[in-house]
């Protein structure tokens, strides 16, 4: 999301605080000439390289070990920035047509579980929705109170992690869960708990295996993600068939699947974003 337009410098100074906190790491925010972040080079080098998220040129890496990790270093920066303006590319082309098939956001309620920095829930709420909210196990507060001052938004945030029900306790009209399957053991029970929150129309995009059956795979284990057992997963994948049954079950009668343009030929390979209308 591209904000240089609209971030003042104090924005910028508050964004890079957050930043070394880790609290502005995997979503692309551009805030300034000299503030981006982003997972984006984690697509091209992959997620066990750990690659940096953060570009910022005035921040010396030598003020911890976090910034050391976390801070791009100048022979990466183009990368960097090209592969985190593609991450965003592809998020704003995802809200386009989430938008566009549900005949618009104006008015919806919007729910965003696994929502990190907010990314989708100030989309959404910059797009017109009535209320739009986005769900964490990590505290993302204070990313989101910075990104609703800086778009003048209203998304709204609650640390909450999945604890394994079928059922969700609201609804809303539209429910997100962008990336976030993968982590888990058990994937059918958060779609069916994603689904009872879905009043109309549920978006998920995971990564998926194209075996034809029914299946669930777990790859490997996430090495952050200590004493967490049996949610502790870095890519679990389902079988797109899998999925699709998924969806055909929880009783939306149209499944689209979404463009992944323009992430890179492999991952639009391995992974499947399907919006489910009832
Ligand atoms: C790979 S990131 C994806 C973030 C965001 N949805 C996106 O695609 O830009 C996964 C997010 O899900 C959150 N998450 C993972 N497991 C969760 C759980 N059991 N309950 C709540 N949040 C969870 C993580 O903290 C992280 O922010």
């Amino acid at each position: 999301m591209d904000l240089r337009s609209v971030a003042s410098v104090a924005h910028v100074e508050r964004a890079k605080v957050l930043a070394m906190r880790g609290l502005f790491n995997y979503q692309p925010f551009q805030l300034s000439d000299g503030f981006y972040c982003g997972a984006g080079l984690s697509i091209v080098q992959g997620f066990r390289a750990d690659p940096p998220t953060v570009y910022c040129p005035s921040l010396d890496p030598g003020i911890s070990e976090y910034a050391a990790s976390a801070l791009v270093k100048p022979a990466e920066a183009d990368q960097f920035l090209h592969t985190n303006e593609m991450l965003a590319a592809f998020y704003d082309s995802v809200i386009g047509q989430i938008t566009t098939l549900t005949g618009g956001v104006a008015g919806l309620s919007v729910l965003d579980v696994g929502c990190n920095a907010g990314y989708f829930p100030v989309s959404f709420s910059r797009a017109g929705a009535v209320q739009s909210v986005g769900y964490d196990r990590v505290d993302y507060a204070e990313t989101l109170d910075l990104l609703n001052e800086i778009c003048g938004t209203r998304a709204e945030f609650k640390v909450w992690d999945y604890n394994g029900e079928l059922k969700a306790s609201e609804q809303h009209d539209l429910v997100l869960s962008v990336a976030v399957l993968v982590h888990l053991s058990e994937p059918l029970r958060h779609l069916a708990w994603l689904g009872s929150a879905a009043k109309t129309a549920l978006f998920v995009l995971t990564p998926c295996h194209k075996d034809d059956d029914l299946s669930i795979r777990f790859h490997t284990v996430n090495r952050y993600y200590q004493n967490m057992f049996p949610n502790c997963f870095d890519v679990t994948t389902l079988s797109r068939k899998l999925l699709y049954l998924a969806f055909e079950q929880m009783g939306f009668s149209r499944v689209v699947e979404l463009s992944t343009e323009p992430m890179s030929p492999h991952w639009q390979d391995t992974h499947l974003a399907l919006l489910g209308i009832r």
